[in-house]
């Protein structure tokens, strides 16, 4: 099998058999109305889990899990929104309605040729109207945001026509927030999704987010549209066994105890370093692994690798953003008045870009007034790099 960089499934999936238990049960059962919301940061293992409860619901008789990641959308507008979604839902139903094309390539085809497919299909003329206009080009068409409906409707109409549940998998979900349709969508897009789908019984909604702040935008908060409407869990870090397992499963040699202390105290158990350091350490041809070979494995990865992997995340900040988070980072600063001094601004003026930095899940509110790196990796990465 070996160390990996992309979402796992199956066996090779480690600790997470609790929550992917927890979310299969409920998910399937038809009594349960309420989906789940996955609150984690980057690199924690969402995905991971989002794809293996879809594959383990695909078994089962009565459910259609859809995946849909907002991350995968290239142009970032409302229309190609829209658009996918309704793919990946007609995908996820082609069997039950024998349609004749890989839905994959709806887009790619004429409309012409569309309407014939679905003429032949067995879905009701209602939802055949729907698609046609969900996938007609935009000039076609009044107006991309009654799309947002629709596309909401399409699960809804599916499940019922074919007495099927539908459990729908949004990742990243609050980045419908930026979805441009001319300007932003906004959180109306948010509140008008949750007003359609709390009349569904067809269709269960399950959510996920890597930014604290904009998840509590959407479902955390009281104020949130989806507020208690989704079991709330957190995708957190791994403990040091989860970290034993990982390296014993895929490099099938033992680990020495400061050997794996090491790994755990530079990873923090996320899952994606822990994988990271895995392949690096790889090559390694001790019986045991000793901590020697971890710190040269770090040491690669902060010089080599962090740099691909967090130089653009970092690039892509503002000047101001830049030198705040290399000083959070090299001096451990935590509070808006000691970023404050130590730029010669005002701690007002910090707040607003402390503010910037949380929606971008670059920073962390600890507790009032205590902010942190959202990523300890990153943080470590910076603080060599910028010291
Ligand atoms: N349970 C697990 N067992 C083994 N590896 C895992 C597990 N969960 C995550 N990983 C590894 O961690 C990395 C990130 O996983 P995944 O993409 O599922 O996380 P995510 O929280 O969705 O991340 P992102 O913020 O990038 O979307 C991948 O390399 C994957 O191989
Ligand atoms: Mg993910």
């Amino acid at each position: 099998m070996g160390f990996t960089l992309k979402p796992v499934q199956g066996k090779a999936l480690v600790n997470r058999e609790k929550i992917i238990e927890e979310m299969v049960t409920s998910l399937a059962d038809f009594g349960v109305e309420m989906g789940f919301a996955l609150v984690g940061n980057r690199r924690m293992g969402k995905t991971s889990i989002f794809l293996e409860v879809c594959r383990q619901l695909r078994n089962k008789e009565k459910i259609v899990p859809v995946y849909f990641s907002l991350w995968d959308l290239v142009e970032g507008t409302l229309e190609e929104f829209t658009q996918f979604l309704s793919v990946a839902i007609l995908d996820a139903y082609k069997d039950r309605l024998s349609l004749k094309l890989k839905a994959k390539n709806f887009l790619k085809i004429p409309l012409e040729t569309i309407k014939e497919i679905l003429t032949e299909a067995e879905v009701a003329i209602k939802i055949k109207e729907e698609v046609e206009i969900l996938l007609s080009p935009r000039r076609a068409k009044k107006r991309a945001i009654e799309d947002l409906e629709r596309v909401f409707e399409l699960p809804e109409s599916l499940a019922l026509q074919t007495k099927t549940r539908c459990v729908l998998f949004l990742d990243e979900f609050p980045s419908i927030i930026e979805l441009k349709d001319g300007a932003h969508i906004g959180e109306g897009a948010i509140r008008k999704i949750r007003t359609i789908h709390e009349r569904q019984r067809g269709t269960i909604l399950s959510i996920s987010g890597s930014i604290r702040k904009t998840m509590e935008i959407v479902a955390l908060s009281s104020a949130s549209a989806f507020y208690r409407q989704l079991i709330v869990r957190e995708i957190g870090p791994w403990n040091k066994e989860d970290i034993k397992d990982l390296i014993m499963d895929n490099l099938k040699k033992p680990i020495g105890e400061e050997a794996l202390e090491k790994i755990v105290e530079f990873t923090s158990g996320i899952p994606f370093y822990a994988q990271f350091l895995g392949r690096e350490l790889s090559g390694v041809k001790e019986k045991e692994l000793t901590a020697q070979s971890v710190d040269v494995a770090i040491e690669q990865f902060i010089e080599e690798e962090g740099s691909i992997l967090f130089k653009e995340e970092f690039e892509r900040l503002g000047p101001k953003e830049r030198k705040i988070v290399t000083l959070m980072a090299s001096q451990d600063l935590s509070s808006p008045s000691q970023i404050a001094r130590a730029m010669g601004q005002t701690p007002n003026k910090i707040s607003m870009y402390l503010e910037y930095l949380e929606e971008k899940g670059v920073i962390e509110k600890i507790e009032r007034g205590t902010y942190g790196l959202a990523d300890p990796v990153f943080k470590r990465w910076l603080a060599i790099k910028y010291a």
